[in-house]
């Protein structure tokens, strides 16, 4: 595991299972129909329990779909978070594939910045069956992280859980990176 510290908050960067955090809130890489799918989002919906499904269901009821790059809070049904956004991130050969993954990153930072939640954890959003390049996108996931925690204090810990070591690897590079380029400002 590799730690940052930043402005007022941890950065924490783990290879793991994303279902098994005890953070406030974790993310989910959903589809716009929030009716589970695999990866991420298989495992979070089998650890939650039907719960987790019937609020998204309630949600896609009244909003239809989730258009790429927007985020819903639900609750974490048997998880031991209590929260779960789901966001939905671009598929690679999409089109504006960085400007969708920046508002994923972003709209969930957001939700959680409403409700006041002080620890969150990510996946690397889109880059399994999204096929996102995982070095690319977790540039864009260490940006957005940084800006928004440039911006707002109500976040002490965010952590990203990184299921395979290529793709946790990518994560440490990105954010050695960032944190270099705003040290060196
Ligand atoms: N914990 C943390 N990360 C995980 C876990 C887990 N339990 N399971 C898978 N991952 C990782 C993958 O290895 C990948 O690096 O999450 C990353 C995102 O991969 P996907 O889950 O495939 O998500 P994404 O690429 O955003 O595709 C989303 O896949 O599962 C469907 O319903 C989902 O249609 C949506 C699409």
């Amino acid at each position: 595991m590799e730690e940052f510290k930043f402005k007022d908050a941890v950065i924490r960067l783990k290879k793991g299972d994303i279902t098994l955090e005890e953070t406030e809130a974790i993310v989910n890489a959903a589809n716009a129909s929030l009716t589970g799918g695999g990866g991420v989002d298989g495992a979070i919906h089998r650890a939650a329990g039907p719960t987790l499904l019937g609020e998204c269901l309630e949600i896609t009821k009244k909003i239809g779909s989730l258009p790429t790059g927007k985020a819903v809070i639900t609750g974490g049904g048997n998880l031991r978070a209590r929260y779960v956004i789901h966001t939905v991130g671009p598929v690679w050969g999409s089109g504006k594939e960085e400007k969708k993954l920046r508002s994923s990153y972003r709209e969930s930072l957001n939700a959680a910045a409403e409700k006041k939640i002080r620890s969150i954890s990510f996946p690397s959003i889109s880059t399994g069956a999204y096929r996102y390049p995982a070095r690319k996108a977790s540039r864009v996931a260490a940006d957005e992280v940084l800006k928004f925690l440039e911006e707002n204090s109500s976040l002490r810990e965010v952590n990203f859980v990184l299921f395979t070591r290529d793709v946790y690897e990518c994560y440490l590079n990105a954010f050695k990176k960032a944190m270099d380029e705003r040290n060196n400002l």
